[in-house]
């Protein structure tokens, strides 16, 4: 099993660790087998799984059937699974009520809030309950409509600096580790020499403790926007449809099932299906 003081000695070590989306359990089995540190169970699956344009439409109801799956095959990687848009900025009776629900019912190693101030709050609150929680700055998919979509983030020097300020302000709060979204290389790398935590990027340069990247994203399947910063390990896409297309053709000339397919009966059972 994979704890939180496994990552850090791979930050202090200096060996990157290495993180991905699952939303599903053969998925979260194969990473699992080749040796995956971290899954995500990212709220990202509002646009890879459920063909939504965001993930605002995304439910705690969806986040533990998906974590839920992940658990089952997450074998030794630490896992992780986003708390869903609107969950976690009301009182915090209601946050801890629905961390404790999305911990409890996943199993979830633990769980991921994006920003700080009142989530920096939150974080505290959740990590004196017993969850363990990753934080989240840069780009926020969950308040890409506030931001103005999906921008680079900590292009100037006062938002880096605020970003930096905010960094220290999750690790303050108790975060185990932290997710920084498509901001500058030399932002990340600063944040990352600054916190004791490990600090994973995506589309954040090399410079921090790990990557993180969308599943769906690395290998090359699904119909949505892949942003610039993904580099495709894999074409999933092209074997999947020349699969289908092979099936439907097989299905309309005859060709499938064929006699190995099928199962027989004896004859003399079969002669009385005629009277
Ligand atoms: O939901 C997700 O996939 C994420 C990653 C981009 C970090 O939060
Ligand atoms: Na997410």
């Amino acid at each position: 099993m994979t704890t939180t003081a496994d990552l850090m000695k791979k930050k202090q070590n200096g060996e990157k660790i290495v993180m991905m989306t699952a939303y599903d359990y053969p998925t979260a089995k194969m990473a699992a087998d080749s040796g995956m540190d971290v899954l995500l169970v990212g709220d990202s699956l509002g646009m890879v799984v459920l063909g939504y344009d965001s993930t605002v439409p995304v439910t705690l109801e969806d986040m533990i059937h998906h974590g839920k799956a992940v658990q089952r095959g997450a074998g030794d990687a630490f896992t992780v699974v986003d708390m869903p848009f609107g969950t976690y900025h009301g009182s915090i009776d209601r946050t801890l009520e629905a961390a404790v629900r999305l911990f409890r019912e996943t199993g979830a190693d633990a769980l991921k809030l994006e920003g700080a101030g009142i989530v920096a709050k939150a974080i505290g609150r959740l990590v004196s309950t017993g969850i363990p929680v990753v934080a989240h700055l840069g780009l926020l998919p969950q308040s890409a409509g506030v931001t103005g979509g999906y921008k680079v983030q900590g292009k100037t020097a006062q938002d880096a600096l605020r970003l930096i300020r905010e960094a220290k302000e999750v690790e303050e709060a108790g975060a185990c580790m932290l997710v920084l979204e498509c901001i500058p290389h030399q932002l990340a790398g600063r944040i990352t020499e600054e916190l004791s935590i490990p600090v994973i990027g995506i589309g954040a340069g090399a410079e921090t403790d790990g990557q993180v990247l969308v599943f769906h994203d690395l290998i090359g399947y699904g119909s949505h926007h892949v942003p610039k910063f993904v580099r495709r390990f894999a074409d999933a896409g092209t074997p999947i449809r020349d699969g289908i297309t092979a099936y439907a053709t097989a299905v309309r000339d005859g060709s499938f099932p064929a006699d190995a397919h099928r199962f027989t009966m004896k004859e003399e059972e079969a002669g009385k299906l005629y009277g």
